[in-house]
């Protein structure tokens, strides 16, 4: 048996199509993706890299269940999926946290919407697992870029999905610390073996994290043009991974298939 027998998957995507409609009756409906069929075994972390606007949070807020696509099918663990997934956590581009609510409090949010009688000493477990274990009583504001994001990360995790959307969690911190956090990221999931479904538009970052990487093409109506396994050992760190001759013989693959597709992408926005 593969790991992708449907038995074993934990997202399952079957010629998903995204088409929006126009805003005024003068304009054409856009169609994001077409035909896109995609899968996500139970345990694995796959990323999906492609040009800005290709698509990518379009097919994340379909695995969501926060976007129904216009055709296709969905199904999550082998049950087609109906409104919010419900088995999935997310973790967007943006800031999530609640302001007026400390990390503790918004680790703990999800926990007590469950209605978990111990969700705070499970929050304070998670924010020590993401390193901010004394810093449970402050507020977003009062947190660096990068313990936002940890804390967006413990929020994620502390509610114990089988599968973690994640839409370029990382892009807004500066390199260093984005390094930190994907290597807390690969040890949480090591020790977990969630499934992933990872959303970039940095190839490097895609290789250094992943098991698959899906490329996408350039918009409008773009879908997979590739798919790439990383047999890169792990336990792995980011950093150093980068400099192991087979990442790049593996870069230079993946690039070749990805670099029109962002050429075209970059010509399109500049015609926009
Ligand atoms: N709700 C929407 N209505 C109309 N167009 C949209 C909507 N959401 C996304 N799009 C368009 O679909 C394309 C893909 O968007 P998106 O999935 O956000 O791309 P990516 O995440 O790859 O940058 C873009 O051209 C975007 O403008
Ligand atoms: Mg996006």
């Amino acid at each position: 048996m593969t790991a992708l027998d449907a038995t074993h998957l934990a997202l399952r995507f079957e010629g998903v199509t995204c088409t929006f409609a126009a805003s005024t009756a003068a304009q054409p409906s856009f169609t994001a993706v077409r035909g896109v069929s995609l899968r996500v075994a139970a345990g694995e972390f796959v990323s999906v890299v492609g040009p800005t606007g290709c698509g990518k949070s379009t097919l994340l807020n379909v695995a969501a269940g926060l976007l129904e696509p216009s055709a296709g099918h969905v199904q999550v663990f082998g049950l087609p999926l109906q409104g919010i997934n419900r088995r999935a956590g997310y973790m967007f581009q943006t800031e999530s946290l609640m302001p007026w609510r400390t990390a503790l409090q918004n680790v703990m949010a999800g926990l007590e919407f469950r209605g978990l009688a111990d969700a705070r000493s499970q929050a304070e477990v998670w924010l020590k697992r993401v390193g901010l274990g004394g810093f449970g009583d402050r507020y977003p504001h009062q947190l660096s870029g990068g313990m936002r994001k940890r804390t967006s990360l413990a929020q994620t995790l502390a509610l114990d999905p089988d599968l973690i959307l994640m839409d370029e969690p990382f892009s807004a911190l500066d390199v260093q610390t984005r390094q930190l956090m994907e290597n807390e990221l690969l040890e949480l999931w090591a020790s977990r073996r969630k499934a992933v479904l990872f959303i970039t538009h940095d190839l490097d970052e895609a290789i250094a994290l992943s098991d698959r990487v899906i490329v996408l093409s350039a918009g409008p109506a773009s879908f997979p043009i590739g798919e790439f396994a990383i047999d890169l050992p792990r336990p792995r760190d980011v950093a150093e991974v980068r400099t192991a001759p087979r990442f790049i013989e593996l870069h230079r693959a993946i690039w070749a298939v990805l670099r029109d597709e962002v050429l075209k992408g970059y010509q399109q926005q500049l015609a926009a």
